[in-house]
């Protein structure tokens, strides 16, 4: 793993922008995985300021929830629109199809799209479980796109998002950790102290089902991009 730490989360975001923007200038970004969460936003607005085109990318988004509209604003198919979709338009974006409460054919169905559109850079935030993706603790590594339930400390930590906490939707469908990890580059960006506990059992720690995103010790191209905070503990 390589690990790239910045003063403050502002200068780590630009750290990922100009790996993006390098990759983007060597015509070696076709298909690009994306996150929703707080992390990526500084990354996002940095993309949508800059003069990067990505009408010729593909993106595709690591998760959606279960039951809610495109646009529906707490659906992560709005906030991609909003914080960079509707600045920087792509030349297509998937996300599993969260109107549909068939799980089994929304899994099919994302994996073909995955299948077909094989990412080159994956963007990654971690949650403070370990969690990628909506990969919650248990998740084997064998796991392609699937629904997931979400566990109280997602839905505790999800609900600064919405009016209230029983707003939270209460299911996900997400990309697998054997999908995430068939990514050829990885951009894992983790900011603030509460990241630090997870960041260390990720990079340090045993690579074990408890903690998700430990799997990427196995992966042969990840970049951890830290705050200060976040790689305190490391
Ligand atoms: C979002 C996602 C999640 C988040 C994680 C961290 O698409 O897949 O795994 O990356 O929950 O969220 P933030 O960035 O809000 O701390």
């Amino acid at each position: 793993m390589k690990i790239i730490t910045a003063e403050t989360a502002a200068a780590a975001s630009k750290e990922a922008f100009n790996i993006i923007a390098d990759r983007m200038q060597h015509h070696q970004l076709h298909v690009l995985g994306l996150a929703t969460g707080s992390t990526p936003c500084g990354l996002y607005r940095l993309l949508c300021a800059s003069r990067l085109d990505f009408r010729q990318v593909t993106s595709v988004n690591l998760d959606e929830y279960v039951g809610l509209q495109p646009t529906d604003p707490q659906s992560y198919h709005y906030f991609m629109q909003v914080h960079l979709f509707r600045a920087k338009p792509f030349k297509e974006s998937f996300f599993p199809d969260g109107t549909n409460l068939d799980a089994a054919a929304v899994a099919k169905e994302y994996d073909q799209v995955l299948a077909a559109h094989p990412v080159d850079l994956q963007v990654l935030g971690i949650g403070q479980n370990g969690h990628i993706g909506f990969n919650e603790p248990g998740t084997p590594f064998t796991s392609r796109t699937h629904r997931v339930v979400l566990t109280p400390s997602t839905i505790a930590a999800n609900a600064r998002f919405f009016a209230r906490p029983d707003e939270v939707p209460r299911a996900a469908y997400t990309m697998g950790i054997a999908s995430i990890m068939a990514a050829k580059q990885v951009l894992l960006m983790a900011f603030g102290a509460q990241k630090a506990p997870a960041i260390r059992q990720a990079v340090k720690g045993p690579v074990t089902p408890a903690v998700p995103a430990s799997v990427l010790q196995r992966h042969p191209n990840v970049t951890l991009i830290l705050d200060r905070a976040a790689a305190s503990q490391l």
